[in-house]
């Protein structure tokens, strides 16, 4: 299989940031990724994102390093994962990025990453780091 690059964070939103502006982030993000075949999943919380990216090398490490980094909608980014993975994680589950805007989306890929995480490295990360962010809820 062809592998993929992965890149995951966290940040703090804006303090500013309303509901509107968030969305508006989640309705560019969701369109932007799926034009451009990027998978994965882009969380709010409680003033704080997670986000999943999986594809593309130069077009992931460009879209990160030049627009989503410097985005002044968000700061302190905190990476913990920039690597290319042997495996698509979101492949099976979904070909399409997915913004997770209810419950039913979290318990959705919270089952998914747990039932994965036992074959892959990077999806045990993810599964811990998602259950570690949804806990700051
Ligand atoms: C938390 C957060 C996550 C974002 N994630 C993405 C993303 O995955 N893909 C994307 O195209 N833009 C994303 N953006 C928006 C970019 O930072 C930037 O506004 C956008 O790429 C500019 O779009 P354009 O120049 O392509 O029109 C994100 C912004 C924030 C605040």
């Amino acid at each position: 299989m062809k592998s993929v690059y992965t890149i995951c964070y966290f940040s703090k939103a804006s303090e500013d940031l309303s509901e509107e502006e968030i969305q508006e982030i989640f309705d560019h993000t969701n369109e932007r990724n799926n034009e451009r075949g990027v998978r994965g999943i882009l969380l709010h919380s409680f003033g704080n994102f997670f986000q999943v990216l999986e594809g593309d090398e130069a077009y992931l490490t460009s879209l990160y390093d030049t627009k989503i980094k410097h985005d002044t909608r968000h700061h302190s980014v905190f990476e913990v994962i920039n690597k290319e993975s042997p495996k698509s994680l979101f492949e099976e589950y979904n070909s399409r990025f997915q913004t997770i805007e209810n419950r039913e989306q979290l318990d959705e890929i919270k089952a998914y990453l747990k039932v994965h995480s036992i074959q892959s490295t990077t999806s045990d990360k993810l599964s811990r780091l998602l259950r570690s962010f949804i806990i700051l809820d």
